[in-house]
């Protein structure tokens, strides 16, 4: 049985870290930066630990043990690679993770390709991970898996017998009754579900859908409690079923974005585009983003108000992603077809433009002062597992001067209500309304909002998160977990 004070095997659709290969060909590799890794190197360093994952390269030479180990160097952890190989990326990663569960996960079926032999490729897949946990694990290890990928991981572990503690998390959200019931491999991918001891999703919302598929199509279950975790029984097992919304890494967001560099970045974009206030949009490239809806909400806020032009500029960054999945290469296309027809509409010769795109990431220094400048945010996700650019952008704004217009079908809306104006992202109008009712807002209101946010964003971080989820791993009674705020 894993103990409280025992390692920490976390296991991962993709290792943290950045491989490249230089001109000499030499292959190196820098570690991420990402929330997930910042939250868990602490823990993985208290108690030692393992990343496993793919490497992101199906170069033989690049995603080796040796090329890993210098990006491990000196963290406290190590990285193990799984490889991938063509078809196992183009059936597993590309085809049922991101033709199959994304589409499904964020309720658009019809951008769903059930490829039969995507299925076998990802249990394969899965398999593989599992064979790397059990050559690395010992009894005492927690074992934590993320995110949809590796769904079935768990179900292969108990196939090869192992009787390890394994939890897993979803990022993304976990569809309802409706949807999942036209996932061809409904059954399998539930019973794979029970076959971790801990399932954590990002909001209560989540964990209903998944406690409805449930009670609907695995016959004996029944399921116990109230509060942030609940039991759920089937047969001789026990399923530990909570929700934990991720948060960021609040302190170190708040203190970089406060410094002199940062503020003389943001000051320069203002004295670029002086006079009006800047409405920021980051997104990966994704069609869950609602990137078009969004770019049409602005169109129609500059037709109906034009009180807007040349007093506002939307910045849109867009974050190149999984350019080779079809659905995302025409996307690209869509929005930049979009932000000409608009610019071409409104712009002003040698003046105002209405919107600056940017097709790339953003530097760490860019990124922050993008988030510190823009009086507006624009987060209108058709569907997100919780969105931390909301949370980022709201904790960025040292001055506590903005307003974040945010989707309430992401799941941050549980935590940020109270500060957003909360959006249907299907709605141009109220979008458009949103934008000019954002733009007018006095400074006192958006102090307040943001203030609230703030708070919430700062108590419940990143850091909270991981350890909510390892004590709801370890907890002996599950009646002394503590609720979380209602309505998160
Ligand atoms: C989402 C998923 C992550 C994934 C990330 C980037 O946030 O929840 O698991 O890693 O997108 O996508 P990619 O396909 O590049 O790994």
């Amino acid at each position: 049985m894993a103990k409280a004070d025992g390692r920490l095997i976390v296991v991962s659709n993709r290792l943290p870290v950045v491989i490249t290969k230089g001109a000499d060909g030499r292959c190196v590799a820098t570690p991420g930066s990402g929330g997930l890794v910042t939250a868990l190197l602490p823990v993985l360093r208290d108690r030692g630990g393992i990343w496993i994952g793919w490497p992101g390269t199906s170069d033989p030479e690049c995603g080796t043990e040796d090329v890993l180990a210098q990006a491990a160097a000196g963290t406290g952890y190590s990285l193990l690679p799984v490889t991938l190989s063509e078809d196992e990326i183009e059936k597993f990663y590309m085809g049922f993770s991101n033709e199959i569960i994304w589409p499904l996960f964020h309720d658009l079926p019809s951008f769903c390709n059930f490829e039969p032999s995507y299925w076998e490729v990802y249990t394969q897949v899965n398999r593989k991970y599992a064979r790397a946990i059990i050559r690395h694990a010992t009894p005492h290890d927690l074992i934590w898996v993320q995110d949809y990928h590796l769904i079935d991981t768990a179900a292969e572990l108990r196939r090869l017998n192992s009787d390890a503690h394994i939890a897993f998390f979803l990022h993304i959200p976990f569809p309802s009754l409706d949807l999942f019931l036209k996932l061809p491999w409904r059954q399998a991918l539930l019973r794979a579900l029970l076959d971790y001891d801990l399932i954590g999703f990002q909001t209560l919302r989540d964990r209903r859908n998944f406690i409805q598929c449930l009670r609907t199509l695995i016959r004996d279950v029944q399921v116990y409690g109230k509060g942030q975790v609940l039991l759920a029984r089937t047969g001789q097992r026990e399923v530990r079923i909570g929700h934990f919304p991720i948060g960021i890494d609040y302190g170190a967001f708040a203190n970089q974005a406060a410094t002199e560099a940062v503020a003389a970045r943001a000051a320069e974009l203002h004295r670029l585009l002086p006079n009006r206030q800047l409405i920021l949009g980051i997104d990966r490239l994704d069609y869950t983003k609602g990137i078009l809806l969004r770019l049409q909400a602005f169109r129609n806020a500059l037709m109906r108000y034009p009180k807007l032009r040349s007093n506002v500029t939307l910045i849109q960054v867009v974050v190149p992603s999984r350019e080779h999945i079809p659905k995302y290469f025409d996307l690209r296309s869509q929005i930049e077809q979009l932000v000409g027809r608009i610019n071409g509409e409104f712009t002003q010769p040698g003046g105002w433009v209405p919107i600056h795109y940017v097709f790339r990431s953003l530097d760490p220094l860019d990124l922050l002062a993008y988030y510190r400048a823009a009086e507006i945010g624009l987060v209108t996700p058709l569907k997100d597992g919780m969105n931390l650019v909301a949370k980022e952008y709201c904790t960025c704004s040292i001055e506590e001067d903005c307003v974040l217009i945010l989707s309430e079908f992401a799941g941050a809306a549980a935590q940020l209500r109270h500060g957003a104006l909360l959006v249907n992202p299907f709605d141009i109008e109220g979008m458009a309304d949103a934008i000019y009712r954002a733009y007018s807002m006095n400074r006192a209101e958006r102090q307040r909002r943001v203030h609230r946010m703030r708070r919430e964003i700062q108590r419940r971080d990143v850091f909270w998160w991981v350890d909510s989820f390892l004590k709801a791993a370890f907890a002996r009674n599950l009646d002394a977990f503590p609720v979380v705020a209602a309505g998160v």
